[in-house]
């Protein structure tokens, strides 16, 4: 099985927590593309949801296939967010951010009554931290707030280079017009306080940590899919 096929089999098990009349959260990433995939073909069939995207591509790729969307303002609440992540630990702590969608993705799993996570095992570590972590920040201040994360980190025993990610020739833009910083902190063996720690900076517009978010994780491997929970 290659990576895409494992991508689609997680995706194909958490179709089946989707029940008609669900209000989704709809991730962002490659994975997740594979879900929207799906869940167009079930649409297309008879099954009536509404989706609320976590990008613009996302947004573009469900209007392209027929799934309905409607904005996260007409539908605060969500029965279900399904996502995928760049890295999941045993307590399903996350990194999520490698497409640069993380704020999105954290209000619409925050707005939700369950995330479902679903990747394949290259995703699955011991410690997050091995993928950079994704920072978003404002653009104003983009130098002292990168000096106030290298001060937080190193509080922490954490250290490693912190680079602007670029897009082409300039500046890699999120969907919410600001940028991000990825950071090669390596091991992060305190996730939760380094959250709650970059949090607290002001330039900081969120992180790719997700803490406690996820209720459950579907791993697809070679031999099929398995499930991690909390
Ligand atoms: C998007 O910002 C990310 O959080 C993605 O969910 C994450 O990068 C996983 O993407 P893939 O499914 O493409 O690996």
């Amino acid at each position: 099985m290659d990576a895409r096929e494992m991508k689609i089999k997680a995706a194909e098990a958490a179709l089946a927590h989707v029940e008609d009349g669900m209000r989704l959260g709809i991730g962002t990433g490659s994975t997740a593309e594979e879900f929207v995939r799906l869940l167009a073909e079930k649409v297309a069939g008879g099954l009536r949801v509404e989706g609320v995207p976590t990008s613009e591509r996302t947004a573009r790729l469900c209007l392209e296939l027929g799934v309905p969307l409607k904005s996260l303002d007409e539908l605060p609440e969500l029965d279900l967010a399904i996502d995928g992540a760049d890295e999941v630990d045993g307590r399903l702590n996350l990194i999520k951010g490698g497409g640069g969608a993380l704020l999105r993705e954290k209000i619409v799993a925050a707005a939700s009554q369950r995330m479902i996570v679903i990747a394949d095992e290259s995703k699955v570590v011991e410690t997050l931290g091995a993928f950079k972590l994704p920072i978003e920040v404002n653009p104003f201040g983009l130098v002292s707030t990168r000096i106030a994360i290298e001060k937080t980190a190193d509080r922490l025993g954490l250290s490693g280079p912190i680079s602007l990610r670029a897009s082409g020739d300039g500046t890699f833009t999120t969907d919410g017009g600001h940028y991000i910083l990825d950071a090669s902190f390596g091991r992060i063996p305190d996730a939760d306080a380094l959250a709650s720690r970059l949090n607290d900076i002001p330039g900081v517009v969120e992180h790719g940590l997700f803490i406690n978010m996820a209720s459950l994780a579907i791993i697809a491997g070679p031999a099929g899919a398995r499930t991690l929970t909390a």
